[in-house]
């Protein structure tokens, strides 16, 4: 299904967020803010997504984005990032069967080719066992960059069309990374930094942004709940008058 555009036409409202997509940060000030290794912060992460999934899908999410490691974070110590590559080949062992057991959809989006062949087949198995399940697409972002997903959809574009030299939002927008799912309503970032951080560039035109100083580890379902009820204060207008927006003009 090809979701419309935001800047095409005024999405439908809703109470409940469709999407919802997160920014898990501070895992490393959680841990640290104990005395723990940076690490530490990383497993209670896990723990936090396991939560998380679960809330959204009580709640009637249909689409949880998760950025798990951007294409930026290969910068960090060499042994930080082969420990989040552990654990993330762990968390799909141990919790696959469960997301396919609960009717949970996975993708992993983001440039695939740096990780190493175990995981990728990891990666493609879980998505294939997963793939017609519908009560919640679960998208998990390692080693995403929102610019490198504009890149790329542009080039599939280009070599899609050979010879056009006007093309159309729509035409790159079938090609993200993540065409498969309606732009987020809601964007959460803990850990207290305001910033997207290269993260879905394209798709966050007109999400609700949400920053919370919680750090990633501590961010619980009411929490989720907080993020919610911010959400649905918000007059969403999509470039019209709050007027208009009210049904009065
Ligand atoms: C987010 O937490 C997890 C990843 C980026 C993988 P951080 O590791 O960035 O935690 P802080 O920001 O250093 O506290
Ligand atoms: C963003 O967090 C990426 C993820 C949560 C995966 P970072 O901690 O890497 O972001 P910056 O470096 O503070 O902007
Ligand atoms: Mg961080």
């Amino acid at each position: 299904m090809i979701f419309k555009s935001s800047t095409k036409a005024v999405p439908e409202a809703s109470s409940v967020p469709r999407h919802v997509a997160i920014i898990m940060d501070g895992n490393g000030r959680w841990a640290t803010r104990r005395m723990l290794p940076r690490v530490a912060g990383h497993v209670k992460g896990v723990d936090a997504v396991r939560e998380i999934v679960e809330a959204c899908v009580d709640r009637g999410i249909g689409y949880l984005t998760l950025f798990a490691f951007s294409s930026e974070n290969w910068r960090r110590p060499e042994e930080e990032v082969s420990l989040l590559m552990r654990l993330f080949v762990t968390a799909l062992e141990r919790e696959v069967a469960k997301m396919h057991a609960n009717d949970i959809c996975l993708k992993v989006v983001g440039d695939l080719s740096r990780f190493d062949a175990k995981l990728r087949e990891m990666i493609a198995n879980a998505e294939r066992r997963t793939a017609n399940n519908t009560r919640l697409t679960l998208t998990v972002c390692a080693n995403y960059g929102g610019r490198w997903d504009i890149m790329q959809a542009s080039s599939k574009m280009v070599a899609a069309h050979p010879g056009v030299t006007e093309f159309t939002e729509e035409m790159l927008a079938e090609h993200l990374a993540m065409a498969y799912a309606p732009e987020p309503d809601l964007f959460i970032r803990t850990g207290g930094e305001e910033r997207i951080s290269n993260f879905l560039l394209w798709q966050l035109a007109y999400s609700e942004l949400y920053f919370t100083d919680t750090f990633w580890p501590d961010f619980s379902p009411a929490s989720l709940d907080q993020a919610i009820v911010s959400y649905q204060s918000r007059e969403r207008r999509f470039g019209r008058t709050g007027d208009q927006v009210a049904g009065k003009k």
